[in-house]
């Protein structure tokens, strides 16, 4: 059977918020150290400190927004130990992640001009588990208020004069777990209390005010954390990760089955139950959709790559990598009214990064490269999409699409989510005279990764196989793709 995806173009949804595109960097790991920073003093190429090659790799995809420190990481720092001279700052033992010596190099200062490197927002997550009301509002002073306060003249101190007007701002993670363990009214109650205390210095730049959401499906989170929080707050997040069997043996990153592909395809599209599950329970408590939803943690999490320290979670990325991004950025899209952002976890080498580095080698990873491929739907309008075909497995069509109108261009991206088989697929198209089209894919195995051996393996290419056909277009879709329709009026 042939695939078919309906498309109108006079039928227009939500605009996607370019946030859907974000990112998490985590003190975990190779993320932050070796990672994005290697500090001014390294042979790496590096910009007060930060690696070169890998901003401008991240500036190509058009990060929109970078969360920061944490993860677990969040509700253990302690923003004051990351400021001032390098050679003063305290050292910790990150408990979450490896037992390490955290030596605070990397801290407010270097997170803020990295994200101004890569040209993107920053989003900084708050300690509500190990923290105070007053650390965290004055951590909110330190970096956006324009006043003569002490708080604000460390800053002054410390090389920065102008505040940095940070905007997207989360009261703690995962506060049901490694956040503090707590029940969601003792949570909810906590969110209000320090809420209160971040404080918008102007007019201007508000704080946007993230509560901590559910893990999956913990239904009872959200109620409760809305009922008490939800007038309070301007998101609320969701976590979901895809790992293939369960937390205790996760499957590994390289070695898989059709099977196993399979199960991992199962397991992604779970999402999409859990964001209407967690939508509709918020619309109890906010009809009008005033609280967008933020799922800032999603991604592949596999055993680690064998050798490694597991607290690092370091792991490989393959085409099957691609093929769960692609699944997850289409569905984000297609609830472009209510998700407001989506965080990939890790940026780079930890979880489903974008980037793997070895000392002064980079390679990007099969699920950059679907990064790249969606970057024009950010900021584009919603052009919600039918689509008839046969399941690869229980739940899980063979062609995956969202599609997005912007500056008179339509840009359609699809997977054949099938390892095996290609698929031929008929785009009918309303309300839009087909004059020219242009195609990128990323296509190869299941199993095909790039390695710093073989470092270009998969990457993207550009594909002659779309025609116009009566009323749209037609294509054939190899087994395994993730495509980017680019057509013009
Ligand atoms: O991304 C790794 C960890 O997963 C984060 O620190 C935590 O928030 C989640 O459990």
């Amino acid at each position: 059977m042939s695939a078919k995806i309906r498309l109108n173009a006079a039928n227009t949804g939500a605009v996607i918020n370019r946030n859907i595109y974000g990112h998490f960097s985590e003190h975990l790991g190779r993320c932050i150290y070796g990672g994005l920073y290697v500090g001014e003093d390294s042979p790496i190429p590096n910009k007060k400190g930060m690696r070169t090659d890998v901003v401008e790799a991240l500036r190509h995809i058009k990060v929109p927004v970078l969360r920061w420190p944490g993860g677990c990481f969040a509700d253990e720092y302690h923003w004051e130990d990351g400021i001032g001279p390098k050679e003063t700052r305290k050292r910790m033992v990150n408990t979450n992640w490896g037992g390490v010596v955290e030596d605070n190099s990397f801290g407010t200062h270097e997170f803020l001009e990295l994200c101004e490197q890569i040209g993107c927002e920053p989003y900084i997550n708050g300690n509500v588990g190990s923290g105070t009301v007053r650390e965290m509002s004055e951590w909110v002073e330190y970096l956006n208020s324009p006043g003569d306060s002490t708080v604000v003249q460390r800053r002054w101190a410390n090389g920065r004069k102008e505040p940095w007007n940070v905007k997207y701002w989360g009261v703690g993670n995962e506060n049901w777990g490694c956040g503090g363990s707590m029940r969601p009214e003792y949570y909810g109650d906590l969110y209000r209390r320090f809420n209160t205390f971040c404080r918008n210095y102007t007019k201007e730049h508000p704080l946007y005010r993230i509560a901590c959401g559910p893990n999956v499906d913990d239904w009872a989170w959200m109620d409760g954390v809305m009922k008490v929080a939800g007038r309070h707050c301007d998101a609320i997040t969701l976590h979901y990760y895809t790992h293939p069997h369960g937390w205790e043996e996760k499957g590994s990153a390289t070695v898989f089955d059709d099977e196993e592909y399979y199960l991992t395809m199962r397991k992604t599209v779970k999402m999409a139950d859990l964001i209407k599950g967690h939508l509709a329970i918020m619309d109890k408590y906010d009809p009008k959709h005033k609280v967008g939803l933020i799922v800032d943690e999603w991604g592949t999490w596999y055993n680690v790559e064998p050798g490694t320290n597991p607290g690092f979670l370091y792991q490989q990325n393959t085409m099957r990598d691609a093929i769960v991004a692609a699944i997850n950025l289409n569905l984000f899209n297609s609830h472009a009214d209510r998700v407001v952002m989506a965080n990939l976890a890790q940026m780079v080498n930890v979880l489903q990064s974008v980037i793997l580095t070895d000392g002064d080698q980079m390679i990007l990873t099969p699920t950059y490269h679907v990064f790249d491929l969606f970057k024009a739907h950010q900021d584009a309008t919603l052009i919600p999409s039918e689509v008839e075909c046969a399941e690869v497995t229980e739940g899980v069509k063979q062609v995956n699409v969202s599609a997005s109108m912007k500056d008179g261009a339509l840009t359609i991206t699809a997977a054949n989510v099938s390892c095996t088989a290609a698929e031929d697929v008929l785009v009918e198209l309303e309300g839009f005279e087909v004059q020219n089209v242009a195609a990128r894919i990323l296509t190869g195995d299941m199993h095909d990764m790039n390695t710093f051996e073989e470092q270009n393996k998969v990457h993207i290419v550009d594909f002659g196989g779309v025609e116009k056909a009566e009323g749209g277009l037609k294509l054939t879709l190899p087994a395994c793709s993730v495509v980017e329709i680019t057509v013009r009026g």
